[in-house]
Order: C-alpha cells, then structure tokens, then sequence
C-alpha cells in the first residue's frame, strides 16, 4: 500500500548550489567571491574550511550526472557562480565560466534531466563586495546584467529560473547576525540589501519578460513553519509577527503588497528605513511564474515584551544537528499556509531534507532517520497537494553531502555521501529510497 502518491507529471529531483560542491575556485578565469573571503577570516567556518575544492564537481560533473541518472532523478536544480561569468561582477565577461555551464546543461539534457538554474545563490563576487555589495543599489543593476547573459546563454535549453536564493538569510544571516558571509552586523545594511536583492529579483523577472524568454521564472524563499505557542490572542499576533519579518517580508512585495507595515516601523524607528525609490514596488512585483519553497522545520512562536515583540519557544521536538526541531509536518504546514495566504501560486519545493553531524562513513551510509524524515516531509506535502495545493515538483537537499557554509563539512546533508579525501561519492540508503519514491511517484 501507499502511504503518499503524488499528481501526475509530478517532478522530482535535487538541489545544489555552487560554492557549496564547485571547488576550483581559481580555474579557467573565475573571479573571487565573499565566501572565498569570508572562509578565509579567522573563526568564521568551522575548521577553518573552504569551498577550494568541496566536491570537485566542476572536474566531476560528468561522473555527478550519471549519478544522477542511476537516482532516477528527473530534475537537477543547482547555482550559476556569478564570479566565473563576470569575474569582478560587472564588466569584462568570462566565456570559459559560461562554456562550463554549457557542458553542464547539455549533460543534463542529454540525461533527460530538466535544469533548474538559480541565479544567485550567495557567492557574490568580491569586486561588488568592495563596492558595497547588496548595500549598493548598483549591485542590483549589476544582477540584471549577470541575468541577462544567461537567459541569451540558455535561451530554449533551460526553462527553469530561480532569481534568488533566499533572501531573507542573505539579510539576515550575512547582514545583521555576520554569521555568514560578507559577515556584517548592521539593521542600517539589513534593510539596504533585503530591498536591493528583491530589486534584483524584479529586474531579473522583467529582463525574462522583455527578452521572451520561453519557460518560468520564480524566487526561492527560507520559510520555517510558525506555529503560535497556544491561542491566546498574544501569541497569535507574535506568531503574524514572525510571520511578517521572516515570511511576508520576502513574499508580500513579490505579489504586489508592499513590505509589512510592522517591518517598515520596525526599521524606521532604528533610522534603517527600506530605501525605496519611486516604481521599485512595481518591479519587484512583476509577476513570477512559480514560487519556490525551502523548509527544514518549524518554530513555536510567543510574544515577547523585548522590542520585536515575539520569541521563539523552547524546542519540544529532537533536535537535529542543524539545530532544528525535527518536525517534519512543517513543509505541509508551510506550503498550505503560503498557498492561502498568496491565492495558490504554482510552487516548487527547491529544497527540503535533514542533515547529520559527520561521524563514522557506516553509519552516515545507513541514513534510517533521514529516510523516516524524508517520508514525514513528504507524507505532509502529499496532502497539502490533496487539499489542493499547487506544487509541481520537490528537489532535494541535495544530491551529495557538501560545504554547509559556516558549518563547513561538518553537517552533512547529502543523500549521496562525499569521502572528502578520495571526493569518492557513495549513495546512502536515503538515496536508495528516493530512487523508489520518484519510480513509484511516492512510496
Ligand atoms: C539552505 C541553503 C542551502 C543549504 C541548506 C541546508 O538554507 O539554501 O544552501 O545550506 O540550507
């Protein structure tokens, strides 16, 4: 019997990005990028790890696609490094960077694969750093170029785009904790580069219209599931709340609402406004083809007297080693909640998984709890879709165990397991069993 069957002409694949499994980060004219700065800061990644050679796709990428046939994978979602294309971010173009995405995409075809390429997924390159990086409104002017050369590039080969890859951690994370890279701490930058990078979404998405490009375009967003703490008025306004800074800040302007009334008061009041000039509201609101949605897990949310006014509640779930509470009824929670709250736009889950701490090669090889997991995600998506959620496809995070950021290679998320001394790849038993699903069109 099954326990989750999915539509017809349901797709499914895997996600990457390219910093995290490229390497040859000096090869064939590739330009430097923040992380290749960052990594290089002391204390910033665990063991003083770097992206140098992480998974050596780029000498590996044939062995990877044949890989990615024996899976039975239907799509394959990875990054562009804008830094190969455009060394310094803008000016001189780099075609030996384009022609490694040429064999890349034509392997893919020829594998029956559907590329989905996300434009931006956080190796900005270093040049734009030094310029201010996303705090520089020129820098979403300068994406629109990057974008524009690849839609020509791949014009009728590649008819998935994703613009950015969530936003809200670029923001957040780079720009306000400085936990990853360029590693900034300021609310001042934080609402510079969140409005910037969804500037650059919005060209981008007018660029894909003016040019005629065939196929979708769409962006993908971080989404945790917030579940309020209980229903007491107050912790259902803290649970908006996040909602509002975590959530609608990067959906809301997609669909042509503005930024939330609570985040603009928020920044205003700590003389951050969002700079916004006239008719950017209407750019970044021209209309996406899907949305793209990553989830790892949920939050309880309370109110909370500080400042912000939420918290979130203790975890009363097993955590994983990313920190997160294993709730694996939060993809079905997130994909109803944003399908109702934006009018049931066509959705691609482009990232949802587990990862493990790195431990012994046998035991990371016998992956039992991210297949319970993975069966969980999936049970919750299958009946969202039932209720008449509008999701197309699910990739997932990701094909091989790679450089987690600011973790380094300690996490490893992959459903195939990269030996990092011999770059050897091993499917655990997690990508046995995702071979069944996408054979059996759910398990
Ligand atoms: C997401 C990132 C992805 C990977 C996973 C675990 O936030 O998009 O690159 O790090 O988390």
């Amino acid at each position: 019997m099954t326990e989750a069957q999915f539509p017809d002409g349901f797709l499914w694949g895997a996600a990457t990005a390219s910093y995290q499994i490229e390497g040859a980060v000096q090869e064939d004219g590739r330009g430097q990028s923040i992380w290749d700065t960052f990594c290089r800061q002391p204390g910033k990644v665990q063991d003083g790890a770097t992206g140098d050679v992480a998974c050596d796709h780029y000498h590996r990428w044939r062995d990877d696609i044949a890989l990615m046939r024996e899976l039975g994978l239907q799509a394959y979602r990875f990054s562009v490094a804008w830094p190969r294309i455009y060394p310094f971010g803008s000016g001189p173009l780099n075609e030996k960077g384009l022609e490694f995405y040429d064999r890349l995409v034509d392997g893919l075809l020829d594998a029956g694969i559907d590329p989905m390429i996300t434009l931006y997924h956080w190796d900005l390159p270093q040049a734009l750093q030094d310029q201010g990086g996303w705090a520089n409104r020129e820098t979403a002017e300068h994406f629109e170029v990057y974008a524009r050369t690849l839609f020509e590039r791949f014009r009728g080969r590649v008819k998935k785009w994703v613009t950015l890859n969530e936003p809200l951690i670029v923001a957040q994370f780079g720009h306000l904790a400085g936990v990853l890279a360029p590693g900034i701490r300021s609310h001042a930058t934080t609402a510079r580069v969140a409005h910037h990078l969804l500037l650059a979404h919005g060209l981008a998405v007018q660029a894909f219209r003016d040019m005629e490009m065939e196929g979708e375009i769409g962006i993908t967003n971080a989404n945790t599931a917030y579940e309020p703490y209980d229903d007491t008025p107050d912790n259902l306004a803290a649970c908006e709340l996040a909602r509002d800074f975590d959530s609608r800040l990067y959906h809301d302007p997609i669909f042509g609402r503005g930024y939330p009334a609570s985040v603009l008061k928020f920044y205003a009041e700590r003389g951050a406004p969002f700079p916004i000039e006239p008719g950017d509201m209407l750019t970044i609101a021209t209309p996406i083809d899907f949305l793209g949605v990553n989830n790892y897990s949920r939050r309880v949310v309370m109110a909370d007297n500080r400042p912000i006014g939420f918290r979130f509640a203790p975890p009363t779930l097993p955590i994983q080693p990313m920190g997160y509470e294993e709730a694996p009824h939060s993809l079905g929670d997130f994909v109803r909640w944003v399908s109702r709250e934006y009018g049931n736009p066509p959705i691609y889950v482009t990232e949802n998984g587990s990862g493990d701490e790195d431990g012994p090669e046998a035991d990371l090889l016998h992956d039992q709890k991210r297949i319970s997991l993975l069966k969980g995600f999936l049970t919750g998506l299958a009946g969202a879709i039932n209720e008449g959620c509008d999701v197309r496809g699910y990739y997932v995070w990701s094909l091989m165990d790679n450089f987690e950021w600011a973790y380094g290679y300690s996490k490893r998320f992959g459903i195939v397991y990269t030996d990092y001394e011999t770059l050897e790849r091993k499917p655990k038993a997690s990508a046995r069993f995702y071979a069944d699903v996408i054979r059996n069109n759910g398990f």
